[in-house]
């Protein structure tokens, strides 16, 4: 089953401004078939992969989106998928759930037994706001941080971080490894078999930015054969419709993407992608202008 496409002909047909989320698949044709009323779509996500940014802009179809108010949710997010990943969570929940708990033995060493995470080492791929604010919390668990980023960041906001100029010096190095790019062409399935060949037997795998950042194939041929530890996902490639084999694996702790899933941050981002249809309206500079 394809994804829905919420926006309506008729919606963007008789209205000058439009408010999308990431459910709605603005591609080329959706800009194509317009009949030229729409002039801004204020987008409710920071991530737009989802629109054909070149059409807007050939239109001259303003788009915003919106940064930074979900930084602290989508943070949030990534310290529970590190947690419930190491910890074992999807698989001990489950055990409870089905009232399987009871049949078990209860064995001290092996009963639902998972890694620590404090003093550890996190790698952080893309070092942006997001990324910044998930090595604060992780430093609350006294977890080590390194990354690896275009550029290297000055010190007042590397705080100790070390920073490793290309993947490959820093992924052998991670007990886990936490993605924090947005999706373009250049970091389309930068987790892929060759990558996953240099992280540590033992380590996990953390994404909350976007699944096209990742080869499911690789991804799952890992998970399975045990090449890492285990994998933390809140995002895929075809959502809702994810790869199936993803849901088979008890090292795998899926989620179906609730990063920004908060009252706070839901709130925040839709009072954003208004203002920014204000400001269009009202001639004035775009809060957060796409393009
Ligand atoms: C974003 O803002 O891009 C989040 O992933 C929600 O879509």
């Amino acid at each position: 089953m394809k994804p829905k496409i919420l926006v309506s002909r008729k919606i963007s047909d008789e209205y000058d401004g439009l408010i999308s989320t990431s459910f709605d698949k603005l591609d080329k044709n959706f800009f194509d078939s317009l009949n030229g009323k729409l002039k801004i779509i204020g987008h409710v996500g920071v991530g737009y992969d989802n629109i054909h940014t070149q059409s807007a802009k050939e239109k001259n179809i303003k788009v915003s989106n919106t940064p930074n108010v979900l930084n602290d949710a989508v943070a949030e997010i990534t310290i529970l998928l590190i947690l419930a990943s190491s910890r074992r969570i999807g698989e001990a929940y489950n055990l409870v759930k089905s009232n399987a708990w009871r049949d078990h033995r209860p064995d001290i060493t092996k009963l639902m037994v998972g890694n620590e995470i404090t003093g550890k080492t996190l790698g952080i791929i893309g070092m942006g706001r997001i990324g910044q604010i998930v090595a604060d919390r992780a430093r609350a668990f006294k977890m080590k941080i390194v990354y690896y980023n275009r550029n290297k960041l000055a010190n007042d906001l590397e705080k100790g971080a070390t920073y490793y100029p290309d993947l490959k010096s820093m992924l052998p190095n991670c007990d886990y490894v936490s993605l924090h790019t947005p999706a373009t062409s250049e970091t389309k399935n930068i987790i892929n078999s060759e990558s996953l060949k240099l992280f540590p037997k033992h380590s996990v795998f953390i994404n909350t930015s976007r699944g096209s950042t990742v080869d499911d194939d690789a991804l799952i041929e890992a998970l399975q054969n045990k090449k890492i530890y285990g994998a933390g996902l809140d995002v895929f490639n075809n959502e809702p419709n994810l790869d199936k084999r993803y849901l088979e694996l008890e090292n795998c702790f899926v989620l179906p993407h609730v990063g920004s899933a908060t009252h706070e941050t839901r709130l925040a981002m839709s009072m954003l992608a208004v203002n920014n249809i204000k400001c269009f309206f009202s001639q004035k500079p775009l809060l957060s202008e796409v393009v």
